[in-house]
């Protein structure tokens, strides 16, 4: 079959991991008899610098004329100062929005080959299985209203979270359905004790849990999740949060896995279903690590099982995703490691490396 698909890079280690999720595409393609048509675009801080915006109509038009769209990460030092009119960040939130991903799920895997480069306790992290679903396109990181004004006290910055019944029921479906696919339990993630947007949630969240008789669900507060999360990791199956808790516990919990640099996401419109066919956007968890930027030593794989997602849920394709995914199991296996996982004076394998290795694996049909 043929697909097109967008490829956004963005600023940083965007770029250079980007390029390797790609490579275990066209290899999957070789492997499968697909043919991609790559449809390359700008965002974020390099879209800033060249076009003076961070997500341009052309850019747009790419989110909508592909069948999915393989992101890098956007941001930087050179357009974080605190005043900047414009930040590549509002293109990456832009694009969420635009495209309606509502849904940003976030598998976290522990790997048992990676035990050693963990910071936790080998008892704590195995069996560690979970995914979270974090609500991508509401609450603190759009709603209205939001900025900064001179008032005669000095200074008033303010952001707001705001969620209607209708945003938080669709994200937390997903969160059901996913979990009634797992081990059936889900972990509802707020703050009931002090945010009148945390009651509604909690509210919604039982409503819909009659829904699913087959499904434990738990309120869990998020302070309370924080801790728990590097405590017993193992209880969590699917924890579901909004916006900002999300995007702060799904960084936390990547830690269980080694390294960010491991996981990947796809943002989705709607409950994700393997061999579906509809768009989504699919990208690592982490940034741009402006530190290790251009030195090609940053782990693709976060990418490369991004693209495995991409695959499963906007392409139809089950078995490829299958595919990549065991190739990277397997080159993980070998002891293939990047600088992020590397302990004492093992030798790491460079970005490129780590694909040259994946693609051999995905042509072996490992
Ligand atoms: C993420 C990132 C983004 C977010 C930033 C870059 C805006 O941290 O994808 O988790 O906060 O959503
Ligand atoms: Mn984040």
């Amino acid at each position: 079959m043929e697909f097109n698909i967008a490829v956004l890079g963005g600023d940083g280690i965007g770029p250079e991991v980007t390029e390797q999720g790609v490579r275990s595409l066209e290899a999957v393609g070789r492997a499968f008899g697909h043919s991609f048509n790559l449809n390359y675009g700008d965002i974020g801080g390099i879209s800033i610098d060249k076009h003076g915006i961070p997500l341009t109509d052309e850019t747009r038009e790419l989110l909508d004329s592909n069948d999915a769209v393989l992101f890098g990460a956007v941001g930087g030092p050179k357009w974080d100062s605190p005043d900047a009119k414009v930040r590549p960040e509002m293109g990456l939130l832009d694009m969420r929005a635009h495209m309606g991903v509502f849904a940003n799920i976030r598998p976290v895997k522990v790997y048992s080959w990676l035990a050693e480069s963990s910071v936790f306790k080998p008892n704590v992290i195995n069996g560690v299985d979970m995914v979270v679903v974090r609500e991508l396109t509401g609450g603190l990181y759009y709603a209205e209203p939001r900025g900064r004004r001179e008032t005669p006290n000095g200074i008033v910055a303010e952001d707001t979270m705001r969620y209607t019944e209708g945003e938080i029921e669709r994200v937390i479906r997903v969160g059901f359905e996913l979990a009634r696919g797992r081990r059936k339990k889900l972990a509802s993630v707020d703050k009931a004790n002090v945010l009148e947007c945390s009651r509604l949630w909690r509210t919604v969240a039982t409503r819909l849990g009659e829904e699913y008789p087959d499904v434990e669900l738990e309120h869990v507060l998020v302070d309370a999740c924080a801790m728990q999360l590097i405590q017993k990791p193992t209880d969590y199956d699917v924890i579901v949060a909004e916006n900002t808790f999300g995007d702060i516990l799904s960084d936390e919990a990547s830690m269980l896995a080694a390294s960010m640099g491991l996981l990947p996401s796809a943002s989705l419109a709607g409950v994700p279903e393997a061999g579906q066919r509809s768009g989504g956007l699919y990208e690592p968890i982490h940034g741009t690590a402006p530190d290790i930027a251009g030195k090609g030593i940053a782990n693709p794989t976060g990418s490369i099982l991004s693209v495995a997602l991409m695959v499963r849920y906007s392409l139809g394709l089950t078995e490829e995703a299958a595919a990549i995914e065991r190739a990277v199991d397997k080159v993980l296996e070998q002891n293939a490691r990047t600088a992020d996982l590397v302990i004492g004076e093992d030798k790491h394998v460079t970005t490129s490396e780590m694909g040259d290795l994946v693609v051999a694996a995905i042509e072996r049909g490992n």
